[in-house]
């Protein structure tokens, strides 16, 4: 229970969901900032008595702990020196290109790998002082890889679970890393190890066999423990979703159908509106979706009077390097596209650097015919079921990156597309233009099924219950 003993539940991850403004007199407040992962681990966190350590996402933000609908929040501070080589450096810089294949080159830095050790010792510290006797303590994503164990050494009572959102990668590429062994060591801390996908989990049991040489069984990995004796620690995928029913629900509303409508009015109503959605990052492939676009307008398989692209990329990651080339690289090519192709009232491609709220991004959806996902490298991409979630009207075509985790699930509804392979990549976008609404709804129907049944609710019941069926840890009894 919450108070003195400590919480049952603890979610350790980078970011706290809720955002902080100080105001000019210093005044601290917040707001929720309902991301996927917080709606998915709501409920489990209201029912176990949970608390959330996180960082606040300002620098030198000190905010006492705080509760939010049933559940502890917990800040760590981060100073402005430690975002720069923790975050954006060895987390955004190093291990972010890294684990997706190298499209950019990761960068290697002593000072960033001390500060990520730092960070991590920071966050397992304030989540060893929060977890009750015997808690669950669930870490998130490859900025924190080095608590698992640093909980372990403090607290081997602790059930320790580990779950990563990005793409684990090959040992060709992994081994690059010169501290290697110390994630591996670092996450092998858990008990359970989760993956998007079951080749992630395959390359880490990989790693761990080449790197520490342990023995591996199916996704049972031995571990020899500090006292000489031995822990099983499980590595398996667990696919994430969203909450489909919430985005079903929103796009069923009047007034957001209304707008997408109105969407589709204002941008001249094409015959074709092609959506893309992403954060604006290299991993996402807008270069090679906004190239193929191109191509297609000049070849003039499409034009501008019935077809439109609209791209919305929201900010991220402003200050690393590889994000500001893109993002000019990006804006280069929207410019000379619709410098070339555009007409007056007919714009070839709708740049939008801004995030949306839920609401208008459901609406956006709704309008969209098509929706291009064609990322270079992805762990899930929760946009692909996102626009799934919101079409009960059965219509529209999802293009489909063959490098998402989401490819795994959704192929038998999606158009799969290599995105390296402009020209194949081409003859997609244009198949998913031309197609009938039969064919539409058929697949449509299938992607559907899935989305809605493998929700977000299910995933994080899915970790879990595989967490706490495994064998406890708390240290037996020595006796009276
Ligand atoms: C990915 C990562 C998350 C991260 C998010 C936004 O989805 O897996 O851990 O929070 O991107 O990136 P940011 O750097 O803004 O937290």
């Amino acid at each position: 229970m919450a108070g003195k003993e400590g919480f049952d539940l603890v979610v350790v991850a980078n970011r706290l969901p809720v955002d902080f403004t100080v105001s000019d007199d210093g005044d601290v407040s917040w707001n929720r900032s309902p991301g996927g992962l917080v709606t998915a681990l709501e409920p489990v966190m209201q029912a176990a008595d949970g608390a959330w350590v996180g960082w606040s996402g300002a620098p030198d933000l000190e905010v006492e702990p705080l509760d939010a609908d049933d559940m502890r929040l917990v800040p760590v501070t981060l100073s402005a020196e430690e975002i720069e080589r923790y975050y954006e450096g060895f987390s955004n810089d190093t291990l972010w290109p890294l684990y997706h294949d190298v499209i950019a080159p990761p960068t290697y830095h002593r000072t960033w790998w001390d500060s990520y050790h730092r960070v991590n010792q920071r966050f397992a510290d304030a989540a060893v002082e929060q977890a009750a006797h015997g808690a669950t303590v669930w870490i998130h994503d490859y900025q924190l890889q080095l608590v698992p164990k640093m909980i372990r050494e403090q607290r081997p009572d602790l059930r320790i679970g580990f779950f990563n959102h990005i793409p684990f990668p090959p040992l060709e590429l992994f081994q690059q890393l010169p501290w290697r062994r110390r994630v591996i060591d670092g996450l092998l801390g858990a008990d359970l190890v989760g993956f998007q996908r079951a080749g992630d989990a395959a390359n880490f049991i990989r790693a761990v066999r080449r790197l520490r040489a342990y023995t591996t069984r199916g996704p049972m990995i031995t571990v020899p423990d500090e006292d000489g004796r031995e822990r099983h620690v499980r590595a398996a995928a667990f696919p994430i979703s969203i909450d489909s029913r919430r985005f079903d629900e929103l796009a069923r509303q009047p007034e957001i159908q209304h707008r997408a409508r109105e969407i589709r009015s204002d941008l001249g109503d094409p015959e074709i509106m092609m959506l893309g959605v992403d954060r604006l990052d290299y991993t996402k492939g807008i270069r090679h979706r906004i190239k193929a676009y191109g191509e297609l307008l000049q070849d003039g398989r499409l034009d501008v009077e019935h077809a439109t692209l609209v791209q919305v990329a929201s900010p991220s990651r402003e200050n690393v390097g590889a994000y500001q080339d893109l993002r000019e690289h990006v804006e280069g090519a929207v410019g000379r596209i619709n410098g070339e192709y555009a007409e007056i009232g007919h714009a070839a491609i709708h740049y939008l650097h801004h995030s949306y709220p839920p609401e208008e991004m459901a609406a956006m959806y709704l309008a969209a015919d098509v929706m291009l996902v064609t990322s270079l490298r992805d762990g899930m991409n929760l946009v692909a079921k996102e626009y799934v979630a919101a079409r009960s009207d059965d219509r529209g075509v999802l293009v489909l990156s063959e490098f998402t985790g989401a490819a795994d699930e959704m192929a038998a509804g999606a158009l799969l597309v290599n995105p390296h392979d402009i020209d194949g990549m081409k003859d997609m976008i244009v198949a998913a233009a031309h197609m009938d609404t039969r064919e539409q709804r058929k697949r449509m129907r299938r992607l559907r099924r899935r989305v809605l049944a493998d929700d977000v609710a299910r995933w994080s019941e899915s970790f879990l219950g595989v967490l706490t069926a495994m064998p406890s840890r708390v240290p037996r009894s020595t006796g009276p």
